[in-house]
């Protein structure tokens, strides 16, 4: 399996093994890889010939240092699972320096106010990381397709505007969320919580099932109720937000519109791991 560090190698390995028709899958990950990655991995393999996986801690994306430096960097351990789904998937592992040249710092976006809802609401700066990353690797790449995962459903939604509205010729695919056999949504940070943490963390997407079921017969403010009260009662879960929103404009929903397609979405600390999921409600 090939894996580059820096961009000439990559860039100039791309050029040697596809041409403009050759279409290129991309997986943009900060490794610590789980089942979810490597689902986007495997839909992006049944749709390009060439498939590139990034793994890169993004500095820009961490509004919280402590969260930055606790990221897990376990390379070899995702090179390894890479491997078992295909040896021909190209991995990009780069420097902070390789990425940045010596420039640490955000690009400013305006993603029409997406990037001021939920996520973008508790972690300032952290969507105008996530672009400037995502548009650099888009640049170094140059993907026909690119897969990002529901579970960072915000996220994606910016992504597919900021290829809007800088017109960049890549197709950005949303695919489900991967879970582990109880509910929880797969994610890095999973890693940090205890055997019992993890088990109780059940609770978060029984929480989300269970407003999905409600929002048919109640108002969004009578399921975030619910909600709230469910973590008020829940310890050592802590409830950071909890908000059903227009899919589109990621707005919170006040009075159901049966044209629009709503979404819960939820943080909540367990001690002080942060976790996210969402769910779709129509
Ligand atoms: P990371 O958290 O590593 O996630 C990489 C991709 O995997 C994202 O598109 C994410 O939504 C997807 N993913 C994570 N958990 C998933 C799950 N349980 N099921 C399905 N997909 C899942 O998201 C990032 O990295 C970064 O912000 C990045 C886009 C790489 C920019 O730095």
């Amino acid at each position: 399996m090939l894996i580059f560090n820096t961009q000439n190698e990559l860039v100039s390995h791309l050029t040697s093994i596809s041409n403009e028709a050759t279409s290129i899958g991309f997986v943009p990950t900060m490794g610590a890889l789980h089942e979810g990655h490597l689902s986007l991995l495997k839909e992006a393999l049944l749709h390009n010939p060439v498939v590139v996986i990034s793994i890169f801690v993004n500095p820009t994306q961490f509004n919280n240092a402590d969260d930055l430096a606790k990221y897990p960097r376990t390379l070899e351990a995702d090179v390894a699972k890479i491997k078992t789904v295909s040896d021909t998937i190209v991995v990009y592992a780069p420097s902070v320096d390789d990425i940045y040249e010596g420039k640490t710092v955000s690009e400013h976006f305006d993603f029409d106010g997406l990037e001021h809802q939920m996520e973008g609401q508790f972690r300032p700066g952290h969507f105008d990381g996530v672009g400037t990353i995502v548009k650099r690797l888009f640049e170094i790449v140059k993907p026909t397709n690119a897969y990002f995962g529901e579970k960072d459903f915000q996220q994606l939604q910016i992504v597919k505007k900021m290829v809007a509205k800088l017109k960049l010729p890549v197709k950005v695919i949303g695919c489900p969320i991967f879970r582990e056999p109880n509910g929880l949504a797969m994610s890095s940070r999973n890693e940090r919580l205890t055997t019992e943490e993890r088990a109780e963390a059940a609770i978060i997407f029984k929480t989300l099932s269970e407003a999905k079921i409600r929002f048919h017969v109640q108002s969004a403010e009578e399921v975030t109720e619910f909600v709230t009260e469910i973590f008020q009662k829940t310890t050592p879960f802590e409830l950071e937000y909890f908000t059903i929103a227009d899919e589109e404009t990621l707005l919170p929903c006040t009075t159901k519109n049966n044209t629009k397609k709503y979404r819960a979405f939820i943080a909540v600390f367990v001690n002080n791991v942060r976790l996210i999921d969402t769910i779709s409600l129509n």
